[in-house]
């Protein structure tokens, strides 16, 4: 028997590679670095838990290694085959299995306690267990359901097999639902507190599972559109809270300590997220808000401009801001973007890149593109910080971004409503590349394309791009 103190040797490094590795990603330099030093600690922790269960006589080795292989597989394919631009999705789903793991064990760990002659009836043990258990669960099957929810929001809905019919997800959300969510949830705890009370009765283990289920879809119908990124991050602070719990329920260090980080990181990219949004958390969570996924019906129409009327307001001017959106990366416009940029830089224009927090699906979205194409991380600059710079810029390049920059949001109305923007329409002549006059995210109409110093240029980013990079070349 190998002496226990070499797991808790090996649980405290993997946890010091977590805790070094997360500073490391609040920069992008050190991000990589910080990257592989998460993943080797979690490979560390899995090895340490394997070997240990094995010396203790615990597991069946090939039933670990089968798991190991068939989930490796499906993780490498799904992680290889996802287009970037569903990324946030595929991180709902991985936040959504997080939290199932966690449920899962809890509930095995229930059944065993109920099936056991020797379970504890009664002391701080039984309270101990149970709660850990029941709390492991709520959040758990919580985080599963939710974040299914969130991952079909994202995608707009879903195809029913065989039929082929495409169906919406509604968003939906009476002021009365708030009611059945918090009934829900005191069902829930007090549920928890029936399993300490009747310890061997299973029932209400499984009502547990259905009202938590429940309580994660009721939780995320009502969000709309404009709103999913802070749930997205929420429901990922949810799936470490509830590895936490599942930490005190196994008695393993480890998984408290990576769950913990989890939960707190999670938690704080939420407020960050809704400070960026001007949403607080309680109104993105019960207000119903955030767009109903109605798009507003366009009237109006603007004549679109060509590269070459565009290059030639670019030349000689002296301050450009770029600020990208989500149709860069649709169109992988990035590397012709910094192109764009080489040729101003080259003739002496001070070039930066707006950023705003939530351009694109998911958090950083634009600044991992940018960094793709080698564009300085200097030359990247916060919304807060670039808006006092734009009424002294002589052109505004939008490319592929709509709601980040709509003035709407300023009226305080509607689903944008509140959401700080960058200023766009301060600078002297705003050039936007999109293909159509449509909507964006939120579906709210965008005074500024119609503005008169505004030159649509109609077409795929990349294309328009690459167009306007030769205009450029041949003045
Ligand atoms: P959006 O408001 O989503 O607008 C993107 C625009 O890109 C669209 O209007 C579209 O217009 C254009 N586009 C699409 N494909 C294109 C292509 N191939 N070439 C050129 N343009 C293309 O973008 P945004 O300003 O980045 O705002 C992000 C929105 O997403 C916000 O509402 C935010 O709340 C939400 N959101 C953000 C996140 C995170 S965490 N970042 C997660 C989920 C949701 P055309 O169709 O006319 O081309």
């Amino acid at each position: 028997m190998v002496n226990p103190v070499v797991w808790d040797i090996g649980y405290l490094v993997s946890a010091a590679l977590f805790i070094i590795g997360i500073k490391r990603l609040s920069s992008p330099k050190t991000a990589p670095a910080g990257n592989r030093l998460g993943a080797y600690g979690m490979l560390l922790a899995v090895i340490v838990t394997l070997a240990r269960m094995q010396s203790e006589g615990k597991i069946e080795m090939e039933l670990v290694v089968g798991g190991l292989v068939i989930g490796g597989l499906i993780g490498f394919t799904m992680a290889k085959r996802v287009e970037m631009t569903g990324m946030p999705e595929l991180v709902a789903l991985f936040n959504g299995f997080g939290g199932a793991a966690s449920a899962l064990v809890g509930l095995s760990e229930a059944l065993k306690h109920i099936q056991a002659e020797s379970a504890p009836t009664g002391g701080v043990e039984l309270y101990a267990i149970w709660v850990a258990i029941g709390l492991s669960g709520l959040v758990g099957w919580v985080t599963l359901t939710g974040s299914l929810m969130a991952m079909f929001k994202l995608k707009g809905g879903f195809t029913i097999p065989l039929t082929k019919k495409w169906v919406r997800f509604p968003t939906w959300g009476p002021p009365w639902l708030n009611f059945v969510k918090g009934g829900l949830l005191l069902s829930g705890l007090a549920l928890i507190g029936l399993t300490v009370d009747d310890p061997h009765n299973a029932q209400y283990v499984y009502a547990l599972v259905a009202v938590s289920c429940l309580l994660g879809v009721l939780f995320v119908l009502p969000i709309g559109g404009a709103d999913m990124p802070v749930v997205v991050s929420l429901l990922n602070s949810l799936s470490g809270i509830a590895a936490a719990f599942t930490g005190f329920v196994i008695g393993n260090n480890v998984l408290i300590i990576a769950g913990s980080m989890v939960g707190a990181a999670g938690l704080i990219l939420t407020f960050i997220m809704c400070k960026a949004m001007n949403r607080t958390l309680p109104a993105v969570l019960f207000k119903s808000f955030g767009g109903s996924g109605d798009k507003e019906q366009l009237t109006r129409t603007k004549v679109g401009s060509d590269p070459e009327e565009v290059a030639m307001v670019c030349d000689g001017i002296s301050k450009c801001v770029i600020i990208p959106g989500y149709g860069m990366a649709v169109s992988q416009a990035q590397h012709a973007v910094k192109e764009f940029a080489d040729i101003l830089e080259a003739q002496d224009v001070e070039v930066s890149y707006g950023i705003h927090p939530v351009a694109g699906r998911m958090p950083g979205h634009m600044n991992v593109l940018l960094a793709e194409a080698n564009v300085p991380y200097e030359q990247l600059i916060e919304m807060d910080d670039i808006n006092g710079e734009l009424p002294e810029t002589d052109v505004a390049l939008v490319i592929g971004a709509n709601d980040t920059v709509n003035p709407a949001a300023r009226s305080g109305e509607g689903p944008l409503g509140g959401m700080p923007i960058i200023a766009a329409d301060k600078a002297r002549v705003v050039i936007i590349i999109k293909r159509s006059l449509s909507v964006g995210y939120a579906g709210v109409d965008n005074d500024l394309f119609y503005e008169n110093k505004t030159m649509m240029l109609f077409g795929d980013g990349k294309k328009m791009m690459n167009e306007l990079n030769s205009a450029m070349k041949e003045l």
